[in-house]
């Protein structure tokens, strides 16, 4: 046994592989994720057992204390199951009839590391039922803050993109993302994330209802087309979900690099045409 000087805290549950391991952690306004991964680094050196910082002379307790009844031996901690999150995720969105249940079914949904680390869930903004629906990367701190997808400097690059060709989101436009909660320091969702979260994702398409999607970045791309590198795909029209399907770059990228606007503007010329019924 080795012990973890993580202390002063909630004591900290964390199934890792085959073992159950139970340490308290500081409560020191540390993260979900920075609390996780300290904890692991911790049991990775082969800590077992929280102790405290301070040391404790157990003969100076009080009588009461130590003459107490020696409690029993603990329970071995029992193997937790393996869940299969996919086939839970799957099972939850099938059941969902409605936009109002999918975000229930959403909320509910636990086994998405991600929602722990996250403010809320983003659902989606703008227009069910919008002939257009775009679907987005993951929340970034603007949209975990407002519980809404695209509301930070990308969304509102976005916004412009859309008014250019006629959309708004108050009136003919639904946004959602691949993920509904925001990944750690922004980084990129994980390809278990994507699968474990995609059955969410086709029903939303499925009860939203449009006539075209727009999969904006590389990570949509690979959770709606299976496919990646958007400087080969963007501007083309796929098909995924049983519609129509027009990757473009992400607006976070287009903030980054301006002079690909040009090619953004050719895709959303494009997708007017498709609208207006001309291609
Ligand atoms: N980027 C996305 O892909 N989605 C958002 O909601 C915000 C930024």
């Amino acid at each position: 046994m080795v012990g973890a000087t993580l202390c002063h805290g909630k004591v900290y549950s964390l199934s890792l592989g085959q073992k159950l391991v139970r340490l308290r952690v500081m409560e020191s306004g540390l993260d979900h994720h920075t609390a996780r991964a300290l904890l692991e680094w911790q049991i990775e050196l082969g800590a077992t057992e929280a102790i405290g910082d301070a040391p404790v002379d157990r003969y100076a307790l009080p009588d009461k204390v130590s003459k107490a009844k020696k409690p029993a031996a603990a329970e071995p901690a029992k193997k937790p199951e393996p869940v299969d999150a996919a086939a839970v995720a799957k099972q939850a969105a099938k059941t969902a009839g409605s936009l109002v249940d999918l975000r229930a079914a959403m909320e509910a949904f636990d086994l998405c590391d991600l929602k722990r680390g996250a403010r809320q869930l983003v659902f989606a903004d703008g227009t069910p039922g919008a002939r257009v629906m775009i679907i987005g990367e993951a929340p970034g701190r603007d949209e975990d803050r407002e519980g809404k997808p695209f509301v930070g400097r990308a969304g509102q690059l976005l916004d412009r993109m859309l008014a250019a060709i006629d959309l708004d989101r108050r009136e003919n436009v639904y946004i959602t993302n691949v993920l509904p909660w925001r990944p750690p320091q922004n980084r990129d969702p994980k390809p278990e994330e994507i699968g474990m979260m995609k059955p969410f994702l086709e029903q939303h398409v499925a009860l939203a209802k449009p006539e075209v999607l727009v999969v904006m970045g590389n990570i949509s791309c690979q959770a709606v087309l299976g496919k990646r590198g958007i400087t080969r795909l963007r501007g083309k029209w796929d098909q995924a979900l049983n519609l129509p399907v027009i990757p473009m770059f992400h607006p976070a990228y287009l903030l980054r690099q301006p002079q690909m606007k040009r090619q953004a503007w050719a895709d959303l010329l494009d997708l007017q045409a498709r609208l207006r019924g001309g291609s």
